[in-house]
């Protein structure tokens, strides 16, 4: 388990104490290093944990690495800080290959996501402890922990012991002893994800807020997507040990590459059927199993593109479909359902609507301009902006 790393040999990641090695690694104080993958690969035995990852990371930039679990995000962090030999690959952490080095020369922050303090130490002493490895004076310590302190809003606490602290508290402190010796680099795997939501929001926002301010290069490991869409610049999703699609949020969210991406990121529907015809340019038809025609744009990469004839799923998002009565008729040969079920949710109301062999959530405004009057049982036509659907080949072609 990569997670039970010795805690000692976490704790003492960084360079030696002389300020030879640490200049070499840390180009400017405060200011993030790039981080540059190539070709990295990681096989346990016959298990394939990372598969051919290349990655950019622009200095002070926040990436989320994004993917079910197994799919290799601990694994690649792992790598980045020392505690996996690569089974192929080059690592650069401020342009410097760090494969060759031992995790304690890499001057790489981390926080897990079990706080992982030491017990018997205080906060202070936990916070300091990285830098007494490095053989810091005593007054020039106490000043960083201070600082450190300060920066994630505990001043006041330096003498409590972990155990009175709140969960939240507690990984402010492991954030603060990952800072405090204000590595160029700072790796975080789920550091959240103990976390209950609204505690887990609030941190979200600090840590971002403190990225920002400290100019820091963050990868940071979470499986919440709606975690990776509110904190990062650029979110990588992991698939199987590979990165599907590295974009910002909005990329991602509005275009997503692979089916797999549009199903992991963000809420969506999918529709299977087989693909008719190519319409206009950019948009396709898909007739569903049911035998109604629905449209959207072809997506033009990633799974290859579906062909006529062949099976292909389509996505559209909850908040882009449109309910109207199933009264008129001949107005429309799109598909009709029943309405089996409405969420109430505050701003909006999910809309479960049961199709031939299928369900959709359609998630309308509530108030004026809603479906107020469409009830529980009621017969309702389904439609959409092409635009804001896409379809992907049901198989991928590579
Ligand atoms: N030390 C190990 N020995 C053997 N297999 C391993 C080892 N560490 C990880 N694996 C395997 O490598 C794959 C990737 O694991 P990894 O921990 O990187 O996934 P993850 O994306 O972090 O998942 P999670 O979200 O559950 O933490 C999994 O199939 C896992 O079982
Ligand atoms: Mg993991």
């Amino acid at each position: 388990m990569p997670n039970s790393q010795p805690l000692s040999a976490i704790e003492t990641a960084g360079p030696e104490a002389t300020s030879d090695q640490r200049d070499d690694a840390r180009p400017s104080t405060g200011v993030g290093a790039p981080v540059e993958i190539r070709g990295l690969s990681k096989h346990f035995g016959r298990v394939v944990a990372i598969d051919d990852v290349s990655l950019d990371i622009n200095p002070g930039e926040f990436v989320a690495l994004l993917g079910p679990s197994g799919s290799g995000k601990t694994t690649i962090l792992m790598s980045i800080a020392g505690f996996e030999q690569p089974t192929s690959g080059r690592i650069r952490v401020a342009g410097r290959d760090v494969v060759p080095l031992p995790a304690n020369k890499r001057n790489i922050g981390m926080v897990f996501q079990k706080y992982a303090l030491f017990p018997h130490l205080s906060v202070a002493d936990n916070i300091s402890f990285p830098l007494e490895m490095r053989g810091w004076a005593k007054s020039r310590r106490a000043e960083a922990v201070q600082r450190a302190l300060e920066t994630v809003r505990l001043e006041g606490y330096a003498e409590r012991m972990p155990s009175q602290l709140s969960g939240g508290q507690q990984q402010r402190v492991a954030l603060a002893r990952a800072i405090v010796f204000e590595p160029p680099v700072l790796l975080m795997d789920e550091p959240l994800g103990a976390l209950d939501k609204k505690l887990r929001e609030e941190l979200q926002l600090e840590i971002k807020r403190l990225q920002q301010r400290l100019g820091i290069t963050v990868l940071f490991v979470t499986h919440d997507q709606g975690e990776a869409l509110a904190m990062a610049d650029r979110v990588a999703v992991m698939n199987q040990g590979r990165i599907e699609q590295i974009d910002t949020p909005q990329v991602l969210y509005n275009e997503p590459e692979t089916l797999f991406v549009a199903d992991f990121v963000g809420d969506s529907n999918l529709l299977t059927g087989v693909m008719a015809d190519a319409g206009p340019p950019g948009l396709g038809r898909l007739r569903l199993t049911a035998g109604d025609c629905v449209s959207g744009r072809v997506a033009t990469s990633g799974d290859g593109n579906p062909a006529a004839g062949r099976p292909a799923t389509l996505m559209v998002r909850p908040e882009n479909v449109r309910l109207r009565p199933a009264e008129t008729w001949g107005t429309s040969d799109g598909p009709t359902g029943t309405v089996r079920d409405i969420v109430f949710g505050g701003a909006t109301n999910m809309f479960v609507v049961e199709l031939h062999g299928g369900e959709l959530r359609a998630q309308i405004p509530a108030g004026p301009g809603g479906n107020g009057r469409i009830g529980v049982g009621d017969r309702v036509e389904i439609s959409w902006d092409d635009r804001n659907a896409m379809i992907f080949p049901a198989e991928r072609s590579t």
